[in-house]
């Protein structure tokens, strides 16, 4: 029986989750659940593997020198915490919106739309950053290939050369059309990248493997475990995608057994690869011909293992696999804005969906443009950083609402439980909170910034046009 929550819900007030799962049914609001287990797996590690191991290894091998292994396991143990909480939520609340949508049912209107704005940092913007390194690779491949480049001022941002990145905003304009054409062809098309991008990093491990030499890892930690932790703090950024998984959780057609399965397991598997291409890359070659190079994995193959053809292999890898990180990442994010809009924190406009595709086409098309515009004309480094605040600051919401719902909501179906609640997601919390530790000032100040800009738009638009505080929110008991 539907019936409606009390007129007077506040900032802290929790959005029943029976309220979040019937409201996946409402007419004009509905997205096709058409996504299976082989997709979804593919959706995770298509949003993991990217610019991370293709670009900012060489500059986390910088600080952590060939104990940069030790820097991929710490970053993926702290990403197994925070997975297992997403698999639990996902699985339990199965709807559009990750985090936010968890963070609303968990610890109230406030804290979600403080997650959801958190979130538009680690995806937005994160889009915008992973493609500026495809018009990098772009370059890198006419080069290798033809033999020529397009000019820099059209294909690099202002502040490292360039006036405007075109193929950065090509690339995302590209991947916004075919996202708004249909969830099912953007699922196929990232599925085969996904093959081939993982195909391409098997290869390198074992061509790498051929001129391992361990007289290369001494000195392993040449700045001590400081330097370690250092890297891995930036490194994470390698992780990050994984969660993006459970942005898709109205469009699976058997979300409670696949959504924990394509998480742990999307994980899992890139934590093996990143590990393996970690030991071989510093293995290969001495790690201060790694530190900070643009193209670092293309060196290890033609410096290190003398296969001149590494460099174009390499830049055919990083490009399909930074497509695919823009397609499946773009995607979380509409995603979530979809859900805040539903829910009335921002404008109706942003959860219609068109009835012919049943895509939310009018928020792909805008924060499609809106990135386009950003990827044209950011530098990557600092922006990495700052993404990976935003999403470290995220999983401890999501570790802190399984805790939460556990308690106010033990006997809610779960697809999948985290053991050991509430230990795991504790020490989940406390290793972002540990990394977040790493990075510097002037990012936790660009982060604070940023959620202060958060605060001031939701007592603007989003406490006065809430459903759930207006006591427009169906629920069934
Ligand atoms: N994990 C994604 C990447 O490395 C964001 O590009």
């Amino acid at each position: 029986l539907a019936h409606m929550a009390t007129q007077s819900a506040g900032a802290f007030s929790t959005k029943p989750t029976e309220a979040l799962v019937a409201e996946t049914e409402e007419e004009g609001h509905q997205l096709k659940r058409s996504v299976g287990l082989l997709d979804l797996s593919a959706l995770g590690l298509g949003a993991i593997i990217g610019t991370g191991i293709f670009v900012i290894i060489g500059e986390a091998i910088g600080d952590a020198g060939p104990g940069i292994i030790l820097s991929f396991i710490l970053a993926g143990v702290t990403c197994v915490f925070s997975a297992l909480s997403y698999a639990e939520l996902a699985s339990t609340i199965p709807v559009s919106g990750s985090a936010y949508t968890y963070a609303y049912a968990t610890m109230g209107e406030l804290v979600a739309w403080i997650i959801g704005w958190d979130l538009i940092l680690e995806y937005g913007v994160s889009v915008a950053a992973v493609a500026v390194g495809w018009g990098q690779y772009l370059n890198e491949l006419l080069d290798s290939a033809f033999g020529f480049t397009l000019p820099e001022s059209i294909s690099s941002p202002p502040g490292e050369g360039g006036t405007v990145n075109l193929p950065a905003a090509f690339l995302v304009l590209v991947i916004t059309g075919l996202l708004i054409y249909g969830i099912k062809e953007s699922a196929r098309a990232n599925t085969v990248m996904v093959f081939i991008k993982v195909g391409i990093l098997l290869l390198f491990i074992v061509l790498a493997a051929t001129v391992f030499d361990s007289g290369n890892l001494k000195p392993f930690t040449p700045n001590g475990f400081d330097g370690v932790v250092t890297a891995s703090s930036l490194i994470f950024f390698a992780y990050i995608g994984f969660d993006a998984v459970s942005t898709s959780g109205e469009e699976v057609k058997r979300p409670g057994r696949d959504l924990p399965i394509a998480i742990i397991g999307s994980l899992t598997v890139a934590t093996i690869l990143y590990c393996l291409v970690a030991i071989t890359a510093v293995g290969a070659l001495p790690f201060d011909k790694l530190k900070g190079a643009e193209a670092p994995l293309a060196n290890v193959l033609d410096e290190g293992a003398g296969y001149s053809w590494g460099s174009t292999l390499i830049s055919i890898g990083a490009l399909i696999a930074i497509t695919s990180v823009v397609l499946t990442i773009l995607y979380g994010q509409t995603r979530i804005m979809f859900a805040m809009s539903r829910d009335g924190l921002v404008m109706p406009l942003f959860s219609r969906v068109s009835e012919k595709r049943r895509t939310p086409w009018i928020t792909t098309a805008i924060f499609g443009g809106l990135i386009a515009v950003l990827a044209a004309v950011i530098p990557l480094t600092e922006i990495v950083k700052l993404v990976n605040i935003g999403t470290l600051f995220a999983f401890i919401l999501v570790n802190v609402g399984v805790i939460v719902l556990r308690r106010t909501r033990p006997n809610l179906d779960r697809g999948f439980k985290v053991p050991f609640v509430p230990v795991f997601p504790i020490i989940g919390s406390l290793l972002c909170i540990y990394l977040m530790t790493k990075l510097d000032g002037a990012t936790w100040a660009r982060f604070a910034v940023w959620l202060a800009l958060g605060l001031v738009i939701y007592f603007a638009y989003g406490r006065t046009h809430s459903r759930l505080r207006r006591g427009d929110i169906k629920t069934t008991s």
